[in-house]
């Protein structure tokens, strides 16, 4: 049974388009007509291949980046009209936190760790110093760094221990929604177990809703409630996640989850992604993004684009072909083998 959880943030109809070119008539599609409805205290995972949008949604969604078109409510507030700057200085800028993928990268080299998790606060709740400093060793404390780490630098620190840092800072102002793009792929593979079991650990103690970006779709099935599935800009799948990855309608979803190494399905149908997603700019508007690579397409793929409908199990699926059994019971077969 789906638990409908109260909505923290709806998306609707928001597009986020570059002018390509030097005339810049051409325009790159990054995100195009997205919806997405990210429950309180819910765990959304965002997957699909490089290039397909995914960090764009994220950072317009936490308002760094100023969208083309469409609509984001936060607890009711229209914030998508807000210019990004302007976001940056209102008092819901504490509710939309980012941490970014490469912790190196998002660390500033010449602040200790104390400065970096008290810039936030110092910016957007203010506080004496005491204050301050009491909120950023509970910061640290959450994160499991000793409070010493506090006068460290971030070239003093490990991949692991600067991943820390970046979930600190971001957890300090006390986030109703903490938008995380790809983690833990920059870091070693017995950190990234650690750092996820933190992030899940912190979800739940403080029911933060995620979304959680990512290329790793077993670990968006471990973590996340809901999985949305994006292809050219356009969420092609969404729902629960059991039901996305156990029972994936979209030809694309079943591809990616046949690309996942298991020794265990070596013998069940599987599709095979050939080849690259066709260019995202000015792309046909009459077609599925996925007609010419689909190996399910049939002729009314390339004349209407499929639009998100209702699966039968709460989730949604823009695909002409999503009602067809035969291929939902080879997919089911290859998934529930593993
Ligand atoms: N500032 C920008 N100006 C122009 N094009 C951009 C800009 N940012 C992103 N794009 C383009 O938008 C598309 C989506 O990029 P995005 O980084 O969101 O993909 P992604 O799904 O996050 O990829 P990856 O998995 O590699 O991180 C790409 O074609 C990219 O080249
Ligand atoms: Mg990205």
């Amino acid at each position: 049974m789906t638990v409908v959880k109260t909505p923290l943030i709806e998306v609707r109809g928001l597009s986020k388009h570059y002018p390509v070119g030097t005339m810049r008539r051409k325009r790159l599609y990054a995100v195009d007509d997205v919806d997405l409805t990210i429950g309180e205290g819910e765990c959304v995972g965002l997957v699909g291949e490089s290039g397909c949008g995914k960090s764009t949604l994220a950072r317009v969604l936490a308002r760094l980046v100023d969208p083309t078109e469409g609509k984001i409510t936060l607890s009711g507030a229209d914030i998508a009209s807000m210019p990004a700057r302007s976001f940056g200085g209102s008092p819901l800028r504490r509710d939309i936190q980012v941490v970014f993928q490469d912790p190196t990268e998002s660390l500033n080299p010449g602040f200790t760790v104390f400065q970096s998790i008290a810039d936030p606060l110092k910016r957007l709740l203010g506080g004496t110093s005491k204050d301050i400093a009491e909120m950023v060793f509970a910061a640290l404390d959450d994160v499991g760094l000793p409070r010493e780490y506090g006068t460290r630098y971030p070239h003093h620190l490990s991949g692991g221990q600067k991943a820390r840092v970046g979930i600190a800072r971001a957890i300090a102002v006390k986030p109703k929604l903490l938008v995380l793009d790809e983690p833990t792929s920059a870091l070693d593979v017995s950190v990234q177990s650690l750092i996820l079991h933190l992030l899940a650990k912190l979800q739940k103690q403080r029911n933060m809703s995620y979304l959680f970006v990512s290329h790793d779709l077993n670990v968006v099935r471990l973590l996340c409630d809901q999985i949305a599935v994006m292809y050219l800009g356009r969420i092609v799948e969404f729902g629960p996640s059991n039901s996305v990855f156990y029972d994936p309608r979209h030809p694309y979803t079943r591809a990616l989850i046949d690309a996942i190494p298991d020794p265990a399905r070596k013998n069940t149908a599987r599709i095979k992604l050939e080849g690259s997603a066709s260019s995202p700019i000015d792309p046909n508007q009459s077609a599925c993004r996925f007609a010419g690579r689909c190996p399910a397409e049939i002729t009314i793929c390339s004349q209407t684009m499929p639009l998100l409908t209702a699966r039968d199990d709460g989730g949604l699926v823009a695909c002409h072909r999503a009602d067809d059994v035969a291929l939902r019971t080879s997919a089911q077969a290859g998934a529930r083998m593993s």
